[in-house]
């Protein structure tokens, strides 16, 4: 329906009372009539609004009521915790990752965006602080300081990573800690290993090299937060696992597959060539020993 500019629906061109801004000499009786209409709706779009109001402030309530506590504390990260953690960056990172953790040319690289995943990581697996430049920072027993196995230790790791969290975002430690991140499906876990870390990291997690002189470490030394936060930063050629390529429930069946082989728990048997059991085995038996017997009779035939 299209209204004529004689009769102009509520929303045309309409004066403040709801009567037509140009009446020209047409019918009153039209008029009133329109009027009556505009009340009615008025009425139906005011209680409309009220309803809509009601309905946000409780959303708004229950909101309240229920937000999960992490979302607010994370948003305030503790002061106290950051200014710890500001004094003992100084003291250790400073002379090569920078005042504001953009960097220093030739020293090391910038840690804004890294998290505090990626410190726990580096520090409490003691490739941090680095001694020399070298092609890989390796695995090294933590300075004491920062010893994740000690209670002082534990709480400078998390006061450095507070600190270049605040000052530089990045991928969070997980929440839990020890046995809590261990998977309860190593099987899957083992299936998820095979498909993402064994060409690096070798079937059960023996390590291996990597070209111009890196290597993939062996898995067992690290403990559970360093398989976690391994994989979620990505240390150097490690590609990175973001919780969309591998959800946290992976990422734990994952450490659990890596715990029960490290462990000897689920061992497959045989050497360590390669540790995917007897085949491999069974193989290299073969060709070395018909490599002997071989030499064998060629000596023997050269001989006579
Ligand atoms: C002697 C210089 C040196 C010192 C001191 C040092 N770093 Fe580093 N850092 C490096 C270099 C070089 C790299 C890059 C090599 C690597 O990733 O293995 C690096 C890498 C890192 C990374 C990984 C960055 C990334 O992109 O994933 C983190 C995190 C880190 N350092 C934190 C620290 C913290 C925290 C301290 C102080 C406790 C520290 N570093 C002390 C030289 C240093
Ligand atoms: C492209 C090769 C590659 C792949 C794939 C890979 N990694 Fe790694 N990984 C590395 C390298 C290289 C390092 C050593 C980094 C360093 O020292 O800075 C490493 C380090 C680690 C460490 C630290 C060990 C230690 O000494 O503290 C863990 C744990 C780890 N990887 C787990 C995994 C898991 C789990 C996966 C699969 C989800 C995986 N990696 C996939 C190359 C790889």
């Amino acid at each position: 329906m299209t209204d004529s500019p004689d009769h102009p629906g509520p929303d045309g061109p309409a004066g403040p009372d709801g009567s037509p801004a140009v009446a020209d000499g047409q019918d009153t009786a039209a008029t009133t009539a329109k009027k009556a209409r505009p009340h009615g709706k008025f009425r139906r779009r005011v209680a409309a609004v009220a309803a809509l109001g009601v309905g946000l402030i409780a959303v708004g309530g229950l909101y309240a009521v229920f937000a999960p506590e992490p979302q607010t504390a994370q948003a305030q990260p503790d002061q106290a915790l950051v200014a710890r953690g500001a004094e003992l960056y100084n003291e250790t990172c400073i002379s090569c990752h920078g005042s504001n953790l953009q960097g220093v040319t030739n020293r090391g690289p910038a840690l804004i965006g890294v998290g505090d995943a990626a410190v726990y990581f580096q520090v409490s697996s003691g490739r941090m602080p680095m001694a020399r430049q070298e092609a890989q920072a390796e695995r090294k027993k933590p300075i004491a300081e920062f010893d994740p196995d000690t209670p002082e230790g534990q709480a400078n790791l998390e006061a450095l990573g507070a600190y270049v969290q605040a000052n530089g975002g990045g991928p969070q430690v997980p929440q839990q800690t020890g046995a809590a991140l261990i998977g309860s499906d190593p099987a899957r876990g083992g299936q998820l290993f095979r498909l993402n870390c064994s060409s690096c990291h070798n079937f059960t997690g023996v390590g291996g090299a990597l070209s111009s002189g890196k290597y993939a470490p062996p898995l067992a030394p690290a403990n559970e937060e360093q398989i976690y936060t391994a994989m979620l930063t990505g240390p150097q050629n490690m590609p990175r696992f973001s919780d969309q390529q591998l959800t946290s429930d992976e990422k734990k069946d994952i450490i659990a597959y890596v715990k029960s082989v490290s462990e000897g728990g689920n061992n497959v048997g045989g050497y360590a060539a390669g540790g995917i059991g007897p085949t491999s085995e069974g193989i290299i038996i073969f060709i070395v020993g018909m490599a002997g017997l071989i030499g064998f009779a060629m000596w023997l035939g050269a001989k006579s």
